[in-house]
């Protein structure tokens, strides 16, 4: 890639990854579950505005999108959305999604779905993205809660079932801890986990070392403090002054720098933090800054 290139398409300065060994991706990708609601319990979006973020977020390099059906809120569906934004896709864009809640009446994720039920949810999404197989599809477990206490194995099996006939490329875990994880591997390969983490709260840093070591994609979500653990400010504001970044910026700049597995997906529904949310792959953090950083 030349350097008008990537100055055209700054998600490339994040560096790139292969998921599952053969879908490489700008290392800083986008989540789309901010595009149909900005809060858990808010109104919804304007549709034209997430198109318009989405249709940016490719136009600056990001190929990593990931998303899910149950991101909805009022008849505002993220599926639909990237669909209308970005089909027909271009070549080299990853499109990751996850099954495992059962959308309630009020169309708020309820509770896990049964094993049989997991078809029909890939199938969904199949639907809703106009595509004829899903690039990677997370088992997502649990509800609310931290990962652990459940098998995985029966609901794994059968999305394995369904990357034999073909409708998905690769498969991954989310909301998972170590046991979890290594239980689903003995079924399919994983090719990514997608675990709640941040540079404030990475209670989760076992199964990171664990990706880390066999080179499996290690998706953050709530990367900016988005869910109910936010981020220390305060601890951000000296290395954000250091390269005149915003201290989001840095916080995703300390997970890219934390583990070469890492692929954060901010989620946003604004064109102006989705810009700056970018720029944070070109940060170069130093140890003066990763050490003014910790707790
Ligand atoms: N596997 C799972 O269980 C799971 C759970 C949750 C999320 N996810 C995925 O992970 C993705 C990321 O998580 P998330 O979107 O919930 O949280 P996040 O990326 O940590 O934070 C998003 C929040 O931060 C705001 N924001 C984004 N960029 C900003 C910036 N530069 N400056 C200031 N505020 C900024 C957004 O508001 P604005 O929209 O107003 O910018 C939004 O309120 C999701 O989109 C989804 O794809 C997965």
């Amino acid at each position: 890639m030349t350097d008008t290139a990537n100055a055209s398409q700054p998600a490339a300065a994040s560096g790139t990854f292969a998921i599952g060994g053969d879908l490489p991706v700008a290392r800083l990708g986008f989540g789309t579950m901010r595009l149909p609601t900005g809060t858990l319990h808010g109104p919804a979006r304007d549709p034209e505005d997430g198109i318009a973020v989405l249709r940016r977020a490719v136009e600056l390099g990001v190929n990593h999108i990931d998303t899910a059906s149950f991101y909805r809120r009022g008849g505002v569906v993220a599926n639909e959305l990237v669909r209308r934004a970005l089909a027909p896709y271009p070549d080299g864009l990853v499109i990751a999604t996850k099954v495992g809640p059962v959308l309630g009446p009020d169309g708020t994720p309820g509770p896990q779905a049964a094993p049989g039920q997991l078809r029909g949810l890939v199938e969904e999404n199949l639907r809703e993205l106009g595509l004829d197989h899903l690039d990677l599809v997370y088992l997502r477990v649990g509800g609310r809660n931290a990962p652990g206490g459940e098998s995985v194995a029966e609901r794994f099996a059968v999305l394995a079932k369904l990357r034999e006939e073909g409708l998905i490329r690769h498969l991954g875990v989310s909301n998972v801890d170590a046991a979890q994880l290594a239980e689903a591997r003995v079924i399919n390969p994983v090719a990514a986990v997608q675990n709640a983490f941040h540079v404030h709260a990475a209670a989760d840093s076992g199964v990171l070392a664990e990706c880390t070591r066999s080179g499996t994609a290690f998706v953050p979500f709530f990367p900016l403090g988005g869910g109910l653990d936010p981020l220390d400010t305060t601890r951000l504001e000296k290395a954000a002054a250091r390269h005149g970044a915003t201290v989001q910026q840095i916080a995703l700049a300390a997970l890219l720098a934390a583990s070469p597995v890492m692929l954060p997906i901010p989620g946003t529904g604004s064109l102006a933090h989705l810009e700056e949310n970018v720029g944070a792959g070109a940060l170069q953090l130093t140890p003066e800054d990763i050490a003014s950083l910790a707790r």
